[in-house]
């Protein structure tokens, strides 16, 4: 877990700063606060010390090294939210409070999440700024689009708690997958018996979405074809939405060239109606309903490899889990498959199996779907990078 210095700077949106103080401790970080001059007229540093248990500041206090010391603790120094003020000085080096010179001497990884009114945000001189940072390989957290608090519509309001805090995560990671280029399916397909009745199964897209999530932060770029999910979809990953098997097939085949790995997570309807019904089927007479087999999109990218990486899961009995999940890699001419007992499907913690084609089986547990999706990605990263 990481150690995190947020600075805060005067933006009306700092009062989403302590939640995000919480959230970060929740993740099991370790934060201090430093706040601009101004912000403190907004919330007073005893608020950010009593949510972050530690000490927060505005100035030197007395000692004259905290603009080193502060910054060299830190593993990541994120300003959430960054006032147009800090920001266009953090950019051109000013360091005129102990916010900006602690921004002067930081060396690591800094993340900036600008935050105030859209013609603010636009005016030449800030996107100059922006720009300068994006430069120096500084994080810029876009503002979001919306009605901002002083009524007008636009791009202004402070990124979301899930984005922020997804973003410092990614900065707390090694990035082993830089320049891999991920494809991962998620969810639940649906096959439709009439308008408004459909086959489908109870994949929540959870461990998929988190798989996304953890693969970026690893340095991939990540796109996703999702069916049917309830999980939050991942942030900053493109993601397109698919309804049927037949669906996600056409969507895959079109992505497939542009990656080098692909992450077959969806569950997908291995069989649809023969035919669809138009309207609505009415009651009252006996129904048989006739399937056909759905075509297999991972057996057929097996077929057609290439160099690229394939995973696969198998949902299948406790019993002979791993046989036969072995068995499915070699049918399906797999690099890894990723073997689920039946119990994990909707459920909150994970138990699984990571085996390669080498024949390695790696056990995880965890208690929630996103450690999972960790260890599962860290033990892709030990066999095969
Ligand atoms: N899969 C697929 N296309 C299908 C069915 C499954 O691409 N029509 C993929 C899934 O995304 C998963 C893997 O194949 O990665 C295993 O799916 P699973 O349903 O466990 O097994 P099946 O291959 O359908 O075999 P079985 O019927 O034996 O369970």
């Amino acid at each position: 877990m990481g150690k995190v210095l947020l600075g805060v700077s005067s933006s009306i949106a700092i009062y989403k700063a302590c939640e995000l103080v919480r959230e970060l401790r929740k993740s099991g970080h370790e934060v201090r606060v430093v706040l601009s001059l101004f912000s403190e007229r907004f919330i007073s540093k005893l608020t950010f010390e009593a949510l972050s248990g530690n000490r927060a500041y505005v100035d030197w206090e007395g000692d004259p090294l905290l603009h080193i010391n502060l910054p060299r603790w830190s593993d990541v120094f994120l300003i959430a939210p960054c006032s147009m003020n800090t920001l266009s000085k953090v950019a051109l080096g000013i360091g005129d409070n102990l916010l900006t010179t602690c921004a002067l001497s930081h060396k690591g990884h800094l993340l900036i999440a600008p935050a105030g009114n859209v013609e603010m945000y636009k005016n030449p001189a800030v996107q100059e700024n922006l720009k300068r940072l994006k430069e120096r390989g500084v994080i810029v957290i876009e503002p979001e689009e919306g009605k901002l608090l002083c009524e007008e519509e636009g791009q202004g309001r402070l990124a979301s708690l899930e984005r922020l805090l997804d973003w410092v995560e990614y900065a707390l990671r090694p990035k082993p997958w830089k320049d891999k280029r991920v494809l991962l399916t998620v969810g639940a397909t649906k096959e439709f018996i009439d308008r408004v009745r459909f086959i489908s199964n109870l994949s929540s897209g959870l461990l998929g979405f988190s798989l996304a999530r953890v693969f970026r932060w690893y340095g991939a770029q990540v796109r996703v074809v999702a069916g049917f999910t309830t999980a939050e979809e991942p942030p900053e990953v493109e993601l397109t939405r698919v309804v049927s098997t037949q669906d996600m097939r056409e969507r895959v085949r079109e992505l497939v060239d542009w990656a080098d790995v692909v992450v077959m997570n969806a569950a997908v309807a291995d069989y649809r109606p023969l035919e669809t019904y138009a309207g609505k089927i009415k009651k009252g007479r006996r129904l048989t309903l006739e399937l056909v087999e759905n075509p297999d999109i991972l057996l057929e990218l097996g077929r057609e490899k290439g160099n690229k990486l394939l995973v696969g899961f198998a949902l299948e009995e406790e019993e002979g889990l791993t046989e036969k999940a072995k068995e499915k890699l070699i049918r399906k001419n797999l690099d890894v498959v990723v073997a689920n007992p039946l119990q994990s499907m909707g459920s909150g913690s994970y138990r699984g199996k990571v085996i390669f084609r080498e024949g390695r089986v790696v056990d995880v547990e965890a208690e929630n779907k996103l450690r999972a999706a960790e260890c599962i990605v860290q033990a892709i990263t030990e066999q095969l990078l």
